[in-house]
């Protein structure tokens, strides 16, 4: 039994639950379990996000690691977050389609799924829509007269780009693909370069910490990185490729533990879960770190400065001190002490 289930997905199982014959094949991108699915032929998921993959796994679904290629009778499509990272699902979603075949997004109406479904009918012509918790679900069959360049514009928004003014790639969807975030920078200029021996990068995005960490801490031997986003560590991979050996890249849910015993971790933790804000992330992330650090380790991290994360590190026990503050974000260095 699969224990929560998105509002977007409840109004995508519904998208099926007249009459016809479930699908016999389906891909769904962006997959999260349903028990409704259980029912279906065979299935494919493909999900970046590691904590939603787990889940996935765990009700025993079949899942690809990398976008998968073929074609398929059904695709499925629940978005990320970002207008450009749907866009590209949509048309990576077309591109896996047989003839005849039928596309299915649902997205909350928080997100903007109006706006989506006017997006994709400009490429449908039509769309079939049905409105439930706060969503939409909305799917169009591919009669042949699919006007074919909008996919080719939303196939464009993929693939790497470099961030302005610097070496880094990055892709649509990831954590602040078009720039270096200002609580990193901030963070980064507040890095020692002393740091010695083994660090972790927790939630380490496309490794602008690593990074920093590896350049200009030459005692550094190794720093691994831990990132729940498949995609966002892929370009980590390539950013740090110079680096060979002294980076490690892990894809893993941080909240539930981190593996290792380290020196030091650096992190600028997430605090976002959807569109709701959930310090309880970053405070798992806290934990986290506690547990990953020798005795005697540091942690260095950046947060808004509006999130109480002081008191967090009080009750794990970690002595701390504010090493630097800006109009939006605080450095905070911590020490494990025991
Ligand atoms: C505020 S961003 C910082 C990214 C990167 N360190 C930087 O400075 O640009 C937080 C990162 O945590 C990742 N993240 C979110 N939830 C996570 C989880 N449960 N486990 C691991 N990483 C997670 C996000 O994908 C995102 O890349």
């Amino acid at each position: 039994m699969v224990a929560a289930m998105s509002p977007a997905l409840e109004t995508m199982m519904l998208a099926f639950s007249g009459d016809g014959e479930l699908p016999e094949r389906a891909l769904f991108l962006g997959a999260e379990a349903h028990d409704g699915l259980r029912e279906w032929g065979d299935l494919t998921g493909w999900q970046p996000f590691k904590p939603k993959a787990d889940v996935w796994d765990a009700a025993g679904f079949s899942r690809s690691d990398g976008l998968p290629a073929g074609r398929w009778p059904v695709v499925l499509v629940l978005p990320g977050k970002s207008k450009e990272e749907t866009l590209v699902w949509f048309a990576a979603a077309r591109d896996r389609l047989e003839a005849g075949g039928r596309l299915v997004v649902a997205m909350p109406n928080s997100a903007g799924a109006g706006r989506f479904e006017k997006e994709l009918r400009k490429a449908t012509g039509g769309v079939e829509s049905l409105q439930k918790h706060k969503c939409r679900a909305f799917s169009a069959v591919d009669d042949g007269t699919w006007d074919e360049s909008v996919f080719a514009a939303w196939r464009e928004l993929g693939g790497r780009r470099v961030v302005e003014g610097t070496h880094f790639v990055t892709e649509a969807g990831v954590f602040s693909c078009g720039h270096v975030d200002s609580g990193s920078r901030l963070l980064a200029g507040h890095l020692p370069g002393n740091l010695r021996g083994s660090v972790a990068d927790l939630g380490a995005g496309w490794g602008v910490l690593a990074d920093t960490v590896l350049r200009n801490c030459g005692k550094v031997e190794r720093v691994d990185l831990y990132e729940a986003d498949a995609r966002a560590l892929d370009c980590a991979r390539e950013n740090l490729a110079e680096f060979g050996g002294r980076a490690g890249f892990h894809w893993l849910d941080v909240a539930a533990g981190v593996p290792g015993e380290y020196d030091a971790v650096v992190m600028n933790p997430p605090f976002h879960v959807g569109q709701a804000t959930d310090v309880g992330l970053g405070r798992a992330f806290l934990t986290s770190a506690a547990g990953c650090l020798r005795t005697g380790g540091r942690l260095f991290l950046v947060a808004n400065r509006q999130l109480p994360y002081e008191a967090a590190l009080d009750g794990l026990g970690m002595s701390w001190r504010q090493l630097a503050e800006d109009a939006t974000f605080k450095v905070i260095l911590a020490d494990k002490r025991r």
